[in-house]
């Protein structure tokens, strides 16, 4: 089967019925982190016929070619934990036999349709796709349904189309709630008076189909303390939108808080918490403290992902908590439901009862709505993480060995 040669979009077509399009050129080599070596031929990409105009039907090039690719396309390597994420899923499905094609699109919309297009022209056998933006996978994803290519959603919802087949996953909202129930505990929350505490919110990219469960996981769980008066939120601003940071970004997370700190924080007014989305937000509202909050007492700050920054900051003392969510076993499930599709079965929950796995992990087919079809889901279970328990749950269980520095750092289980 035709395969091509470098990265640029490819679909094949057929050009009239019954007609198949016929081979290009281009030989450029491949870019981007893909493993895939052999390449088909470089085409005009084209979704209609520029001559006549009519859109044309796109060809199967992968059934029959004998050959079983993944492809995985990834929002960004510029956070670390989907680096970390590609990392794992790469050496599970390559040591289950598969080829991979793993692109990052750096946090542009445009770049990651152009990578999963170039997937389906490489002749992907199944789509693993953590979206930038959770509504402009549309049209990509036709072309790849139209041509029988499942597409399991990767950590975050695709939403808006049916041409996704499953959604792997932690529980997100628990995410959420697991960070409100560790601010709930560590301010004793239930028993303090009106006006006890100050807190400010940073949520996630308002893109990202996550960080709205984030952000209801925890405001469900405070917003009670919120309206008693028990915690006050001195700029005002609480709601999802107006404290959501584009692309998760560390610098934007600090610009802000900074704005915050020395707008409402002036005069000597109290910080207790600072409840953050993540762990690159996380990072960002740290640096903001350190440089502009000039009070002793020690904030509450949350996160997620167990970034190794971060873990270091909550040895130090600078962090609270992180949520853990074991990439490892996500890119397991991957793996198992991966196989599963592509030797043409239709998993459920048969699924885990036949795994061995030591992890948790529900089948859920109610949650995840993505506004065309309840997508299935498969979601695993986050835990929280603090200074107490690093040893145990991050280094005794070999996710992360103790570096050079006396640090944790993250291992390649
Ligand atoms: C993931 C988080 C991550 C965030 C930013 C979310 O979709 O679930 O783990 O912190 O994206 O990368």
């Amino acid at each position: 089967m035709m395969k091509k040669m470098n990265r640029t979009k490819v679909i094949c077509l057929a050009v009239i019925a019954g007609m198949m399009l016929s081979a290009c050129v281009g030989m450029t080599p491949a870019a981007n982190d893909s493993s895939v070596d052999q390449k088909v031929a470089d085409t005009t990409a084209a979704t209609s016929d520029s001559a006549s105009g009519q859109e044309q039907p796109l060809q199967d090039i992968h059934s029959n070619d004998g050959r079983e690719i993944v492809g995985i396309s990834m929002p960004s390597h510029l956070l670390e934990r989907w680096s970390r994420d590609g990392k794992h899923l790469k050496r599970q499905f390559k040591k289950a036999g598969y080829e991979v094609e793993l692109k990052y699109a750096d946090d542009l919309i445009d770049a990651q349709i152009h990578d999963i297009e170039d997937m389906i022209a490489d002749g992907a056998d199944l789509l693993l796709v953590s979206p930038i933006d959770a509504s402009s996978l549309v049209r990509v994803l036709e072309q790849a349904n139209e041509v029988n290519i499942p597409v399991i959603a990767y950590d975050r919802l695709i939403r808006k189309t049916s041409a996704v087949d499953y959604y792997i996953s932690f529980d997100n909202y628990m995410v959420g709630a697991l960070q409100g129930g560790y601010i709930e505990e560590a301010l004793d929350l239930p028993h303090a008076k009106e006006g006890a505490y100050n807190i400010e919110f940073t949520s996630g990219d308002s893109a990202d189909n996550n960080a709205r469960y984030f952000y209801n996981g925890m405001f469900d769980l405070l917003e009670p303390y919120i309206e008693a008066g028990i915690l006050q939120v001195p700029s005002g601003q609480m709601s999802y939108f107006e404290t959501a940071i584009s692309s998760w970004s560390t610098d934007l997370a600090e610009e802000r808080f900074s704005g915050l700190l020395n707008s409402y924080y002036l005069g000597g007014k109290r910080l207790d918490c600072a409840a953050c989305a993540n762990d690159s937000t996380a990072l960002g509202v740290t640096r903001a403290i350190t440089s502009d909050y000039h009070k002793k007492n020690t904030v509450v700050v949350t996160g997620q992902d167990a970034d190794q920054p971060n873990l270091k900051n909550i040895i130090d003392g600078k962090q609270s908590m992180t949520v853990y969510k074991a990439l490892s076993n996500e890119a397991v499930v991957a793996l198992a439901l991966g196989k599963a599709i592509m030797e043409g079965q239709d998993p459920k929950e048969d699924l885990i009862e036949a795994s061995d796995w030591d992890f948790d992990c529900v089948y859920d087919t109610e949650s995840y709505d993505n506004g065309k079809i309840v997508v299935p889901s498969y979601l695993l279970e986050p835990i929280v993480i603090t200074k107490d328990n690093i040893q145990t749950e991050l280094i005794d269980t070999g996710y992360y060995v103790i570096g050079e520095d006396g640090y944790p750092v993250a291992a390649t289980k």
